[in-house]
This record gives C-alpha cells, sequence and structure tokens, in this order.
C-alpha cells in the first residue's frame, strides 16, 4: 500500500477541506435563496402577485363598507330573489348565429317604447310608498357593493348619488337593469368607463327592480318620482338584448 494515502493526518486533512468547501456551498446558496425568497420569477407570477393583492384590497374595502347586520337583514331577501329566479337567456351579439331564429327573433323585436314607459311616470309630489323604500334598501346592498354604500361610487363604479341618470327617465333606469351597460358615460360632469360594464340584473322581478330603483331615486340626496312595476313590466321584451351603451339612453 502506497504510504502517502495511510498518513491519517493527510486523510484527517482532506475531509475538512470537503467539509469546507461543501459549507461554504451551503451558504452560497443560503443566502440566495434568502435574497430571492419573495421575488415572484416569472411575469405571470407578477401578475398573479398583483391581482390577489388589489382582490384582498377590493375584498378588505368592501367588508369595511357593509356593517354585518346589513348583510343579515339582505341574505334571506336574496336568497328569496334566487330561489325564484327565471333563466333568462342573454346571448351576446357576437355569440348570436346570423340568420338563427335567435337572431331573426332579435331583429324583429320592436324598439322599446321608451316614451310610453316615461309617460307613466307618477307625480313628482306624490309621497313615496314607505314599505317599497323598505324593500328597495335590503335590495340596494348588492348595488352597493359596486356603487357604495352611499352611492357614492367607487373604483368599480360610477356614483347614483347626483346622477342625471337615475335622477331622469325611468325607462333607462330599468333598461339598464335588464340589458347591462358598457362603455364610457358621463355622470354629474365626469367621465367614466369601466371594463366589462355593468350586467344586466334581469333575474329580479318587476317589483323588485320597481323597488330598488324606487329606493335609488329617493336616497342620497336624489329626488324622483317612484318607478313602478307596469314600466318594468312594459320593457321586459328589452331581456336578452345586448349590454347598452350611452347612446342607447334617453338623454335625461
Ligand atoms: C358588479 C358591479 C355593479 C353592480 C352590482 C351594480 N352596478 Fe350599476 N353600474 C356598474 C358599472 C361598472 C356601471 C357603468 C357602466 C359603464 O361603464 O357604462 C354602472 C352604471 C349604473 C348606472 C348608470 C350610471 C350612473 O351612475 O348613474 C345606474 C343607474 C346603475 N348602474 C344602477 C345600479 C343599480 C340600481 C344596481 C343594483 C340593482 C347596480 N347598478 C348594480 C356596476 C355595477
Amino acid at each position: 500500500m502506497d504510504s502517502q494515502s495511510d498518513n491519517p493526518i493527510l486523510r484527517f486533512s482532506a475531509i475538512v477541506w470537503g467539509l469546507g468547501i461543501f459549507l461554504i456551498f451551503a451558504v452560497i446558496l443560503g443566502v440566495f435563496w434568502w435574497v430571492n425568497r419573495d421575488t415572484p420569477e416569472t411575469l405571470e407570477e407578477n401578475a398573479a402577485k398583483v391581482r390577489y393583492e388589489t382582490k384582498a384590497k377590493a375584498f378588505e374595502a368592501q367588508a369595511a363598507s357593509l356593517p354585518q347586520e346589513l348583510i343579515d337583514a339582505a341574505i334571506p331577501a336574496v336568497a328569496e330573489q334566487l330561489a325564484s329566479v327565471k333563466p333568462a337567456a342573454v346571448e351576446k351579439p357576437e355569440q348570436v348565429i346570423p340568420g338563427s331564429p335567435t337572431a331573426e327573433k332579435l331583429a324583429a323585436a320592436p324598439a322599446a317604447d321608451t316614451a310610453a314607459v316615461d309617460a307613466m311616470a307618477g307625480d313628482p309630489d306624490e309621497p313615496i310608498d314607505p314599505a317599497v323604500m323598505e324593500k328597495g334598501k335590503i335590495s340596494f346592498i348588492l348595488c352597493s357593493a359596486c356603487h357604495g354604500q352611499n352611492g357614492e361610487g367607487g373604483p368599480i363604479a360610477p356614483p347614483l348619488a347626483g346622477s342625471e341618470w337615475v335622477n331622469g327617465p325611468a325607462s333607462n333606469l330599468i333598461r339598464i337593469q335588464l340589458r347591462g351597460l358598457v362603455g364610457p358615460i358621463n355622470v354629474a360632469g365626469k367621465e367614466y368607463d369601466f371594463i366589462g360594464g355593468m350586467a344586466a340584473q334581469a333575474q329580479q322581478s318587476d317589483e323588485d327592480i320597481a323597488a330598488v330603483l324606487t329606493y335609488v331615486r329617493n336616497s342620497f340626496g336624489n329626488k324622483a318620482p317612484a318607478v313602478k312595476p307596469e314600466q318594468v313590466a312594459a320593457l321586459r321584451s328589452e331581456v336578452g338584448k345586448p349590454q347598452l351603451t350611452a347612446d342607447d339612453l334617453v338623454k335625461p
């Protein structure tokens, strides 16, 4: 046997060197991991992080703006609404096949007679039924998630307080409930344009829509005649048509 490889001192120092180099590598890797531990690596991870943070902030803001007793009061009413929902087929124009029965039906559907509906409006001085206000207040909790608890608007929807649309012709408000709204819209002197706009809420009954609109038109400093369930019923043929744009509305 070679006397060198048998030398215990040499063997010992080789082990010490080996361990030393291993430790140095471990420390370098450790430092590298520590510095990078929170940094998302790809663009997708970065975007996901921003999305999660934004979502968390929006949830927090909504939770802070809605007192628990309001939510508790709304749950039975909303559950009842949802239980009585009749499915409304809402097709986007790009999904309707040209020449199909749906396309023909929508093309043949008469344009909404907004003038007739607005002519049904009540006297502005007629007192508002407190029971209708109470019903509307509960439905409004759904609207408040986007429009703010006092209709003040927010990062995802324009204000309802002081809106000329809210205080204007009832046909606009009813059609917005039945068809939704998208694209730029000027509210109280400010231009808004939210991606995706507002979805239709046509699952609500005529009474629900009349009540929530009456509530909005007589809260937060707004003042306008009550909306009648008959006015909503007269516009039901609007359901299923594409989201409205501001140009489709009667100028307030
Ligand atoms: C998911 C969010 C969301 C909910 C819920 C919602 N809206 Fe909207 N609403 C919007 C957005 C966004 C717009 C603006 C659409 C656009 O950009 O054209 C809008 C516009 C409006 C407008 C016209 C503009 C204005 O501010 O006067 C009215 C009126 C309205 N909503 C009423 C309601 C009512 C009443 C409810 C509850 C029944 C409701 N909205 C629920 C998001 C929402």
